[in-house]
């Protein structure tokens, strides 16, 4: 197993490529990060409905957030407990149950078991059904609209998980008066590391002014302030770390909402 003692300089703040491009490393993340860490996995204004559902990850295991007949929310695995392809094969949507397209096994909105096409005749008499419900995720939480969720059952309370880090997510989630709401979103399939994302808004700030030139001339049509910041005439800003590896870099000047679009300009 790689050790990552000598890669990683926290005091000189180095870091050496090796945590990038280590499969043993991700290996070692997959399991000591991702299977018990809090995820974020969906906003409420994603699955507003019962049977809404939202499907995203927790590292690389597909999961399925589904908005249950009582306005309750589950999550599961979305992987069949037969022979393990998809549940549901689409990113979202509403439905009343969900049939895996491999051999029909179909499974209630919580995950349940519902149905095994021919069961009688091809199944043993005491073939126990709830043995093979979806895998839910055992912590399952909703802060301000936002659902987290985690595969560790002993994982710390979100609060106690979170710490400080709250006031950053408060400051984020806060802002404006009428809430917060998922309009639309954008996913990309990188090939890189999950951690050359993840640096980006938490620890790179420099690379903004550079490389989101050609959106600091569009945002230029909107929203000075924004434009201002990306071409650095006004750099400023703060780094926040605590515990459990929260972190976030974010510019200090007022935020300024567009009023123009670029037709009008
Ligand atoms: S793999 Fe899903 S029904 Fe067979």
């Amino acid at each position: 197993m790689t050790d990552i003692t000598d890669l990683v300089d926290i005091e000189n703040g180095r870091l050496a490529g090796d945590m990038f491009t280590d499969e043993d490393i991700y290996q070692q993340e997959l399991e000591k990060v991702w299977k018990r860490a809090w995820c974020f996995l969906a906003h409420d204004s994603q699955i507003p409905s019962k049977g809404d559902f939202f499907q995203t990850y927790i590292g690389e295991d597909p999961v399925m957030v589904v908005r249950q007949k009582d306005g309750s929310v589950k999550a599961f695995l979305n992987q069949c407990r037969h022979r393990g392809m998809r549940i549901c094969r689409v990113d979202s949507g509403k439905a009343k149950a969900f049939t895996c397209s491999f051999h029909g096994w179909s499974y209630d909105l919580d995950g349940k078991l519902k149905n095994i096409p021919r069961q009688a005749d091809t199944y043993p008499a005491d073939f126990d059904n709830d043995r093979y419900n979806a895998v839910a995720v055992p912590q399952l939480v909703n802060y301000k609209g936002f659902w987290f969720g985690t595969w560790d059952k002993d994982a710390p309370d979100r609060e106690e998980y979170l710490g400080s880090a709250k006031y950053a997510l408060d400051g984020y989630i806060d802002r404006w008066d009428e809430g917060m709401e998922v309009v639309s979103f954008n996913r990309w399939v990188l090939p890189n590391n999950w951690k050359f994302m993840a640096e980006q808004p938490t620890s790179d700030m420099q690379h903004s002014e550079i490389t989101h030139v050609s959106a600091a001339t569009v945002l230029n049509k909107a929203s000075d302030a924004t434009a201002r910041t990306l071409r650095g005439e006004n750099p400023t800003g703060r780094q926040f770390f605590s515990d459990y590896g929260h972190s976030r870099g974010c510019r200090t000047h007022q935020l300024t909402t567009p009023t123009t679009s670029r037709s009008q300009t």
